[in-house]
């Protein structure tokens, strides 16, 4: 089907029944849900980027997993034509089924703080809309993400002296190279959290953060999958949590109070002199939508920039070819490594993005997507019910022959000469459309200038 082909009455007469999607079997009570458990199962969530190559392998380019305890069934599709369709089809507010325990948190739990607009994560509908329509401006706005060049250059030359401090005999960098998040802070709470001052106790402010951070994310899947019974009663481990996630929105709080504090002193004659806290500070007259914005942009950006810095460096330093190429042009642009770095100069990083883009394609620190359907489809021939919720893997379509040519060739070049397939749907590692990454201007912001600093360092 064409990506804005219309679905008539015709297209779901001829489709198949969902019941004839293939996918693993749901065995009684049970459901799938077992295949997650440690032991008998036969998928480690922590792999779960392997389990969804081997789905495809096994099952074809589209793969159902249903029987899943207190959720709805799950639908890889492996499909780039399809993907476009869906996502050049999907309406003014599109579900993303990310995070069913923040929305029970932010719904439930702590409905008294977040009240009727609780943010853009884990919030959907007219919530998710009026929210972003608060926030969304200021955020992507270049003049603000233009503001954070300095502040971020400078952190980012003690992240690496942090790095250079940090290494052992061999050069190598320890096992615990991600724990780091101060940039996110910088950005999201207008101050340096002081992550990288010096080596942090367990109970100081900095790694509290850290931790949080990493632990309201990464049991995501744990809580959804492998451990779904929080639905029904509380587990210890989504009692762990809550606490964690109170932990984070007094943390917001302390520093947002903070923010106002300063900005009622602070002489300001254009908007220029604000930072994105300010500016949501002042336009909303607000204190509860700019801490809700810091805390999602906190939870969701500190992992996904620290997992994507990691793979970036990795690769780059496994590939000299390709170093020497990014270090040419670095040099190129920015000959005087003391001039601090324009907003205007990164934009001339071309091969340094294509590095970039080809690792997010090849190595995707995010395994996909996803979409809830909110109305029937038809999906590579099948008939998909409302409410089933769609998985686009590009960790899996970034790397299929189909999709993309020699897709196992490391080839930063395709992404600046059109020569071989590369369908666009295929890799998209913020996202799509009106849900596309909020973060995505700061990320490419800290990546660019973390590598143009690099480049000196080596
Ligand atoms: C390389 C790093 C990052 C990657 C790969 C990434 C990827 C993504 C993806 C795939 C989505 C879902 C988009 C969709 O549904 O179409 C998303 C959403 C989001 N991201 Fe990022 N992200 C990154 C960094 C960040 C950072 C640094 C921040 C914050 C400063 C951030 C804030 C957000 C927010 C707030 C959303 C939710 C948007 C909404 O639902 O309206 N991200 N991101």
């Amino acid at each position: 089907m064409a990506p804005t082909a219309e679905l008539n009455e015709e297209v779901f007469t001829n489709a198949k029944p969902y019941s004839q999607v293939p996918g693993p079997k749901p065995i009684p009570i049970l459901g799938n849900t077992w295949r997650m458990v440690p032991v008998i199962g036969q998928f480690d969530i922590s792999e779960f980027a392997k389990v969804t190559k081997m789905f495809m392998e096994k099952y074809g380019r589209i793969v159902r997993l249903g029987g899943l305890i207190g959720r709805p069934d799950l639908l890889f599709v492996y499909d780039a034509d399809e993907i476009e369709r869906m996502y050049r089809r999907e309406g003014p507010t599109p579900f993303r089924p990310a995070m069913p325990c923040l929305v029970k948190y932010k719904s439930e739990v702590r409905k008294d703080f977040f009240g009727e607009l609780p943010g853009v994560v884990g919030v959907h509908g007219e919530q998710w809309r009026r929210f972003g329509s608060k926030v969304r401006r200021p955020i992507l706005q270049p003049q603000t993400v233009k503001k954070y060049v300095t502040p971020i250059e400078l952190v980012t030359l003690d992240f690496i002296k942090y790095m250079e401090d940090a290494r052992d005999e061999h050069g190598d960098l320890p096992a615990e190279f991600d724990n780091d998040i101060h940039r996110i802070g910088r950005v999201a709470l207008d101050v340096r959290l002081g992550c990288l001052s010096s080596r942090l106790s367990s109970a100081s402010d900095p790694q509290r953060i850290i931790d949080a951070a990493k632990y309201a994310l990464r049991n995501v899947a744990v809580l959804e999958l492998k451990a779904p019974y929080w639905r029904y009663f509380p587990t210890p481990l989504w009692t762990k949590y809550v606490n964690n996630m109170n932990f984070f929105v007094e943390l917001c709080s302390k520093y947002i109070n903070e923010a106002l504090e300063r900005l009622k002193t602070k002489k300001v004659t254009s908007e220029n002199d604000l930072s994105l806290l300010e500016r949501v500070l002042k336009s909303e007259g607000d204190p509860k939508i700019a801490t809700i914005m810091a805390l999602d942009l906190i939870l969701v950006g500190i992992d996904t920039i620290s997992m994507a810095v990691c793979s970036i460096l990795y690769q780059a330093s496994l590939r000299l070819k390709q170093q020497d190429k990014m270090a040419e042009e670095i040099k190129r642009v920015f000959p005087d490594p003391d001039k601090p770095i324009t907003y205007a100069d990164l934009d001339k990083l071309h091969y340094t993005k294509a590095f970039v883009r080809e690792v997010f394609r090849m190595y995707s620190t995010v395994i996909g997507n996803g979409r809830t359907l909110q109305e029937d489809d038809v999906i590579c021939g099948y008939h998909i019910p409302k409410g089933v919720q769609v998985v686009f893997p590009t960790i899996v379509t970034g790397n299929m022959e189909q999709f993309v040519s020699d897709p196992e060739e490391f080839k930063p070049e395709r992404w600046l000469e059109s020569d071989g397939r590369l369908h666009s749907f295929a890799s998209l590692p913020y996202g799509f459309g009106a849900r596309i990454c909020l973060g995505r201007r700061f990320a490419d912001l800290e990546i660019q200038v973390l590598l143009a600093k690099v480049s000196y360092a080596i």
